[in-house]
């Protein structure tokens, strides 16, 4: 039993970390955080998974469900941040959680941040499919034949069911040849990109203020009595049911567009290179949280002002932002080939970050043992872990290529949710166990933080309905035989106790 429970030794953690690191330099101070944080978190979340969540849970009151993702984050934000600041190192919350609450909640955690980096990435390539396609359609006149764009569970309007989605595929493996060749990250490059997002959804928002139909804001919260839409995937949506309607439809829609805040948690990860902590992790995390925000709830405003949100079931469901636009905005042709282009360089580098985090992890958990050594292979020239990167390539392939992206979108908020339940009560464990530990930032008002911000996600996963538990339940399942079954034999934490 204790063994389940071993830790990582902090020293030996520091050891490791001086052998590949190189001690990282205090050079952030609360701005770059907050672009970093804005860069990370503006991407399919916003510009697909709205309209999936308004037309199929919300309606216009999306924007109300925005605000209560935003609270879950900001909270489980604060935890993030402390339990990252524990650990003078980079990392995730599995490496914070391995020193600090033991092997099991790491697996749990490092298991499940699959779910979030992986299927995130897959979600997101899913949505620049999408963009894509209407790019092709409207500028060049051609369009990619159904089949070949969505996954064997869509059917469409005329009947023909998908086979594989492969531009997704496309994109995913683009940005992995890139990443097992080796990127350093330009700040430059990333820099422009969030500076173009920002502009693209403060553009939209402005232009589309006049196009805004007061019609299409009433009511406010969707009818019960809205019936039935069959989807231009073939899935049927029922207004009836508790989730779809009303203020059920609104903590629904919440579970759904959390996706657009992930990876927020970025900023926190990076407690180690920020000047003055205590002062500008919170500044970080709260300002790009609420900055994002506002901008959300006011992009949201607009798109379900400019289009009825049943058309979000309809020729909306894809490529939403830029059908609203062609739809609704006369003359507008041009923002929307902007938008457009701006989405596919935003989504590509969300994707990027996304599938360097999840090999980055499993790289930690291979070289603790709980995974096996190719996972932290490196290429003999690049240096990069090539093998687990084409691993991972193949695995969200496998989700982007053959499942509807509502699927894999839902999956990646509950998996990224449940992590951030884990890191709340984790935060309150540790002040427990480890009182006297150096933190260089605390998160306030302790346990109440944590137990509001746990509670906040916990509801957000209840919302996302019994499917989506199922989902998670089967994915710690299997987590659960290869921590059994394997990890357990390999953990080097644990052969150090022997
Ligand atoms: N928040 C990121 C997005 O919306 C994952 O694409």
């Amino acid at each position: 039993m204790s063994k389940l429970f071993a830790k990582k030794q902090l020293s030996v953690l520091l050891s490791e970390a001086s052998d590949s690191e190189k001690g990282l330099k205090r050079t952030l101070g609360a701005g770059s955080l907050i672009a970093l944080g804005i860069g990370a978190i503006i991407g399919a979340g916003l510009f697909v998974r709205t309209a999936a969540a308004a037309g199929q849970h919300a309606g216009p009151a999306v924007t109300v469900s925005f605000i209560i993702a935003a609270i879950g984050c900001a909270l489980a934000g604060l935890c993030y941040a402390e339990f990252a600041s524990m650990i003078p190192i980079a990392g995730s919350a599995y490496t914070y959680s391995y020193a600090t609450l033991g092997e099991f909640i790491a697996w749990i955690i490092g298991w499940d941040l699959v779910l979030e980096y992986a299927l995130g990435a897959a979600t997101v390539a899913i949505g620049w499919s999408q963009y894509l396609n209407k790019l092709l359609t409207n500028v060049f006149n051609i369009t990619i034949p159904y089949e070949w764009c969505h996954s064997p569970f869509e059917i469409s309007d005329a009947g023909v069911r998908g086979i594989m989605n492969v531009p997704s595929v496309f994109i995913l493996l683009l940005l992995t040849m890139l990443l097992v060749r080796g990127i350093s990250g330009s700040a430059i490059v990333n820099n422009i990109i969030v500076i173009c997002k920002v502009a693209i959804v403060i553009l939209f928002i402005f232009c589309g203020w006049q196009f805004i139909n007061p019609a299409n804001h009433t009511p406010f919260t969707i009818s019960p009595d809205a019936g039935t839409v069959t989807m231009h995937n073939g899935h049927v949506v029922d207004y009836s049911n508790f989730f779809n309607h009303g203020w059920g439809g609104v903590l629904r829609g919440a579970g759904v567009v959390f996706f657009a805040f992930i990876g927020f948690d970025a900023v926190s990860t990076a407690a180690q290179e920020t000047k003055n902590p205590k002062k500008n992790m919170p500044i970080g995390i709260l300002v790009s949280l609420l900055i994002c925000t506002a901008l959300y709830i006011l992009f949201s405003f607009v798109l379900t002002g400019v289009a009825p949100f049943k058309d979000f079931l309809k020729a909306g469901g894809e490529a939403s932002v830029a059908y609203a636009i062609d739809t609704y905005m006369p003359g507008y042709g041009w923002l929307s080939t902007l938008i457009t282009v701006a989405i596919l360089a935003g989504f590509s580098s969300v994707i990027l970050v996304m599938l360097l985090g999840q090999t980055r992890v499993f790289y930690s958990m291979s070289n603790d043992g709980l995974v096996p050594p190719v996972f932290s292979k490196l290429h003999p020239k690049y240096r990069t872990p090539y093998r687990s990167q084409w691993m991972f390539f193949v695995f969200t392939c496998l989700f982007a290529a053959f499942i509807p992206d509502s699927v894999v979108g839902d999956m990646t908020s509950i998996g990224t949710l449940f992590a951030f339940v884990l890191v709340c009560v984790g935060v309150i464990v540790m002040r427990k166990n480890n009182p006297d530990a150096p933190r260089a930032f605390k998160t306030p008002w302790v346990p109440v933080v944590p137990v509001v911000g746990a509670l906040f996600c916990l509801t957000m996963i209840v919302s996302l309905g019994v499917e989506n538990w199922s989902r998670l339940f089967v994915w710690l399942g299997i987590g659960f035989i290869i921590y059994f079954g394997y990890s357990v034999k390999h953990s080097k934490a644990r052969k150090m106790m022997d």
